[in-house]
């Protein structure tokens, strides 16, 4: 095959993955050696090494991104009754996990530009039940958090990020995650920051908030007391084998996140001209992770058609907001309610974006992308 008909993956676990091999292979067998598969000294340093490098007090690791919501939200007090703002473009987990506390999730439609809640509409849908605003980082794309806590403050909210795409993003000089009340992780093994399987933890400068995270990812359990329960929680926690993979991933975090931001910057040089609108350029103190590399297209159905053919991994994050979901169907929402996530769901396309990405690669599917434009100019 030649280089030019070489796939190009959406992602590439492999690559990063065979070159820790070593490394994870023993740090997975001394965890597994050592007979502390749960909450012994890998969790303990993790938890120590990944709070220092968002800047934050506590870091509470659990099972996945979708179990530190949970966690977090229930530990800010959010439960029965409550109503908790989110954006309808994004993961299910968002939602599912707000649901999983007994609140009800509200929507609010989206920024046409960052993707991220539009903090206007969010203001919009207050009501006397909101105890929450739970933005999503989206794409590794920091959300309004300036606006987003000062209307918080004025409410009386919390303000819980959900950061599964955006490990060292930051807005306004401070990390994703160390902003609001909590920052919820994930660490699903295509993230930025991947274990071997799932694992996810919450970020925060609240010692209380902490200190019910750990309840309640841990059964409920009281602290330092074996079988007295505060509260009631659940089997939430991370094991020791996924804590000593992220340590050894951990140290190069920093060094990926500016390869990709590097690859951000080839892919804008490349894309110039190309009808295509590229993903935002962050504000001064604001950096984006590029968990994916997201595009606004014409035609993007035949564009994600044309890259295929070219052997060039792309994908739609997210083709049916959640307002759509069948899951949802019952509960009276209308896509007409939404408008920016509506046309955000029909025009966006995620390429090839991962660490090792090379400058020619992006070449590559850059100029398969304009060859789309012009042969359609042509037609
Ligand atoms: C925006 C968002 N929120 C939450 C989650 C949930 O994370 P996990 O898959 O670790 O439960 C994900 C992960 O896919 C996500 O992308």
């Amino acid at each position: 095959m030649t280089d030019e008909l070489k796939p190009i993956p959406l992602f590439n676990l492999k690559e990063q993955h065979d070159s820790l091999k070593q490394e994870i292979n023993a740090a997975a067998m001394e965890a597994l050696n050592s007979m502390h598969w749960l909450l012994g000294p890998q969790t303990e340093k993790f938890e120590e090494e990944f709070a220092d490098l968002i800047g934050v007090k506590h870091c509470i690791t659990c099972s996945s991104g979708a179990s530190a919501i949970q966690i977090a939200l229930a530990a800010a007090g959010v439960g029965p009754g409550d109503e908790v703002i989110t954006t309808p473009f994004t993961f299910i987990a968002t939602t599912s996990s707000v649901s999983l506390t007994g609140a009800k999730f509200v929507f609010a439609d989206i920024d046409p530009r960052t993707y991220n809640i539009d903090v206007q509409d969010v203001e919009r849908k207050i009501t006397k039940k909101t105890k929450a605003i739970l933005p999503v980082h989206l794409y590794g794309y920091p959300a309004n958090m300036d606006a987003i806590m000062h209307l918080a403050n004025e409410h009386g909210l919390k303000v819980i990020e959900d950061c599964a795409q955006a490990h060292l993003a930051m807005a306004d000089g401070v990390k994703v995650g160390g902003i609001g009340d909590a920052g919820c992780f994930s660490f699903y093994p295509s993230k930025n920051l991947g274990a071997c399987g799932d694992a996810g933890c919450v970020t925060t400068n609240d010692d209380e908030i902490a200190d019910r995270c750990r309840s309640l990812r841990h059964s409920g359990r009281a602290k330092d007391k074996a079988y007295e329960y505060d509260l009631e929680g659940s089997t939430l926690r991370m094991d020791e084998i996924q804590a000593a993979i992220l340590r050894v991933k951990l140290p190069h975090l920093e060094e990926w996140t500016e390869k990709r931001r590097k690859a951000a910057a080839w892919y804008a040089e490349g894309l110039e001209g190309v009808p295509v609108v590229l993903p935002p350029t962050p504000p001064a103190g604001y950096a984006q992770s590029y968990y994916v590399y997201t595009i606004r297209a014409e035609k993007r159905d035949e564009l994600q058609a044309y890259l295929k053919a070219n052997n060039i991994g792309c994908a739609v994050y997210y083709p049916v907001p959640l307002y759509k979901q069948p899951a949802y169907k019952n509960r009276g929402f209308k896509a007409e309610d939404y408008p920016e996530a509506e046309k955000a769901a029909k025009e966006v396309l995620s390429i090839p974006m991962f660490p090792e990405i090379t400058e020619e690669q992006v070449r590559r599917v850059c100029e398969t992308i304009r060859a789309f434009y012009e042969k359609d100019a042509t037609i």
